[in-house]
């Protein structure tokens, strides 16, 4: 077993694995240590326990499972996916990074959601409705699921408990019967379905065009608070080696590559820069770097001055580099 990095420093062992759908397979993972996250958060994982990492959404709502469990989509050639869901079994143990990403109703606090989800997107979001079903049961949340067809609908158990509690539609592509809708999530099907859209949160997760369409319709139904996660699309196409920018530090004798929506501190320390963090989620104030040149974005400034983010300041920990960047 391959000892503990910077990057991936939770050990926890496969307990079972689940079908979910014919391509996708949730890991059930017990941990023995103190693991935080947020609902809707993804880990990175070591792939055959080497130091390369791929990022899977940690579908289980914090503190409401004995596991800790990781959905899966086997992508056709994903060096991860294809290790974690045909060749790792029961009794074997994964590297975890710390919980990552802001895509989180906890980040964006409202009474009222709606979360739109298409194929594996539905990760964090079943993540985040279970979570929100036993913390806070008072929240109107609704949730439109568009899927290829009813055989591919992910987490079709946790649907029906949570069916009494929130409003579920699903599209299906092919196939739909019953209560499933046929075709695609429309503008005029989103209108029918969500007359109250602007007085909604509305988050969204799944490929990155189908994002894009939902965030064009939803404003244009007037929705002001509208969230999408980053993580899964680059974090597919960095599975199959696409997706990937240039990051130059003065401890690096030349840049390194490092995938799009992976933090600057998950990417420095896979390279093997030491930085000084404690939290990992944008509090301490521990990994305050300088970034000279670049496009970034971040979801946590906390601990810096208005003064120090105009100067390129940043928390490495919430810090995600949108191109190549320069680290002064
Ligand atoms: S490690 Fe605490 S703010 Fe980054």
């Amino acid at each position: 077993m391959a000892t503990a990095s910077p990057l991936c420093p939770y050990l926890m062992q496969v307990h079972h694995i689940s079908q979910e759908t014919p391509d996708v397979w949730t890991l059930s993972l017990i941990n023995h240590d103190f693991y935080p996250y947020l609902p809707g958060q993804y880990a990175l994982v070591e792939v055959n326990n080497s130091r390369t990492v791929r990022a899977y959404t940690l579908s289980s709502p914090p503190g409401g499972s004995r596991f800790v469990t990781l959905t899966v989509r086997r992508l056709a050639d994903g060096q991860g996916s294809g290790w974690l869901t045909q060749r790792v079994k029961p009794g074997d143990y994964l590297w975890l990074s710390a919980a990552q990403g802001d895509f989180s109703c906890v980040n964006h606090v409202d009474n009222r959601y709606l979360f739109l989800a298409a194929g594996c997107g539905v990760t964090p979001v079943i993540s985040m409705c279970r979570w929100l079903a036993a913390h806070r049961p008072r929240v109107d949340v609704q949730v439109i699921y568009c899927v290829r067809s009813p055989r591919d609908i992910i987490a079709a158990a946790a649907w029906t408990d949570l069916g009494h509690w929130l409003r579920l539609t699903v599209f299906a592509e092919q196939d739909a019967a019953g209560d499933i809708r046929p075709g695609r999530l429309t503008r005029d099907a989103l209108r029918s379905l969500a007359p109250d859209i602007a007085a909604r949160t509305v988050m969204a997760c799944g490929p990155a065009p189908w994002m894009a369409q939902q965030e064009t319709d939803a404003r244009a139904l007037g929705a002001e608070r509208f969230w999408q996660e980053r993580f899964h699309t680059p974090a597919a196409e960095a599975d199959a080696g696409a997706v990937r920018l240039k990051i130059s530090h003065p401890r690096l004798v030349q840049s390194v590559d490092a995938p799009v929506g992976v933090s600057l501190l998950a990417s420095l320390e896979s390279h093997g820069v030491a930085v000084n963090a404690a939290c990992r989620a944008g509090v301490c104030g521990c990994c305050k770097t300088r970034i000279a040149q670049g496009p970034y974005r971040t979801t946590s400034a906390m601990t810096l001055s208005e003064q120090e983010i105009a100067e390129g300041y940043v928390l490495a920990c919430s810090c995600y580099p949108l191109g190549d960047i320069v680290v002064a």
